[in-house]
């Protein structure tokens, strides 16, 4: 195979470059919702009646997943389940008011009603967070109702354990598990700028290479692993129903019958791909084919200008090497 042009260590350095987020502006967006955080919990401890519960980094800033140019901040609000209402608009106007009032300082134009989630702005940076209600009602994991930003539907399952089930996966694949992730998000944060049909949820990526990495598939080599991935969902073309045997036993999960199957972690009633249709499906197996065979025509092409225009199919025209 020819590693000449470009091996894993150039991908390492375009990775740093053009797809991670800065570390430094990592910190800054982690301190900014954890100051948050803390405000709120003060407040909690001076009004224990308050229903709001407990606030929570949750998303890809919270997984050390998040890219450089599209991922937002996410914060998970714990609410009480039995003060909160349930109509989607009420929810949203009643989870403002309480931020509203737990946080007097903001200005009413930083807090922002959208419709399944509070935007948060902050006035000097103008970073913004988007609060995600969880309608909560005492489960010591800290299960409890998501709304999902894709469809406002409550979605049974437990952030806080999400973010423990990524933290095992990066634990066994320290950096690599993370920076795949990243590349992959990357990859389909292109595939969704040329084609707005095409759908690849990045929490779905995480859950596939979860899936790979814990059948012992190797993610030191980028050029490999990259292949790999793409490998798999095309000989697979999502035949795999993927579940995980950390928080439930595997043999539970009953199939819902769509075109994609991967559980939740923590909930295998929950099908994190119900809404992707076979035409989603086939789109993505599709790139995969074109992506797959661009990884294997740059593994062998011979001059440095062939085997850049075969990662560039792959990481967009600012692949370089
Ligand atoms: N369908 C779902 N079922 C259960 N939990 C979900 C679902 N979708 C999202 N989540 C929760 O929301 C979190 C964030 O969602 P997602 O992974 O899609 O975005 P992200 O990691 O913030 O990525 P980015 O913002 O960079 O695209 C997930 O880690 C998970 O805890
Ligand atoms: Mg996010």
């Amino acid at each position: 195979m020819s590693r000449e042009h470009v091996d894993h260590r150039h991908i390492v350095t375009f990775a740093d470059e053009r797809v991670n987020l800065k570390r430094d502006d990592a910190k800054e967006l982690r301190e900014q919702a954890n100051r948050l955080r803390d405000k709120l919990d003060s407040y909690l401890e001076e009004h224990p009646d308050f229903e709001l519960r407990k606030i929570l980094l949750s998303g890809s800033l919270a997984k050390g997943t998040a890219l450089k140019s599209s991922s937002d901040v996410d914060l998970a609000c714990y609410v009480s389940s039995a003060a909160a209402p349930r109509k989607m608009a009420d929810l949203i106007e009643w989870l403002a008011q309480k931020l509203e009032k737990a946080f007097p300082n903001f200005k009413p134009e930083q807090i922002k009603r959208k419709t399944y989630s509070v935007a948060v702005t902050f006035v000097g940076t103008g970073n913004e967070i988007d609060v995600v209600p969880i309608l909560y009602s005492g489960d010591p994991e800290w299960r409890g109702e998501l709304i999902s930003q894709d469809t406002g539907e409550p979605l049974m399952t437990s952030v806080p354990l999400h973010l423990e089930f990524i933290r095992k996966r990066k634990r066994v694949n320290e950096v690599h598990f993370a920076q795949l992730v990243r590349l992959i998000k990357f990859w389909a944060k292109l595939r969704k700028d040329e084609d707005e049909g095409f759908r690849f949820k990045s929490f779905m990526t995480e859950l596939i290479l979860a899936h790979l990495a814990d059948a012992g598939c190797r993610l030191d080599d980028y050029p490999e692993a990259l292949a790999s991935f793409f490998n798999f969902l095309v000989t697979d073309g999502f035949r795999t129903t993927i579940a995980f045997s950390d928080y439930y036993d595997q043999s539970s999960c009953k199939p819902d019958g769509k075109p994609i199957r991967i559980w939740d972690p923590v909930n295998c009633e929950n099908n994190v791909a119900k809404l992707y249709t076979n035409d989603n499906k086939v789109a993505i197996v599709d790139a995969a084919m074109e992506t797959g065979d661009a990884i294997d025509s740059a593994l062998r092409a011979i001059s440095k200008g062939e085997t850049l225009r075969y990662w560039r199919k792959v990481f967009g025209t600012t692949f370089d090497a």
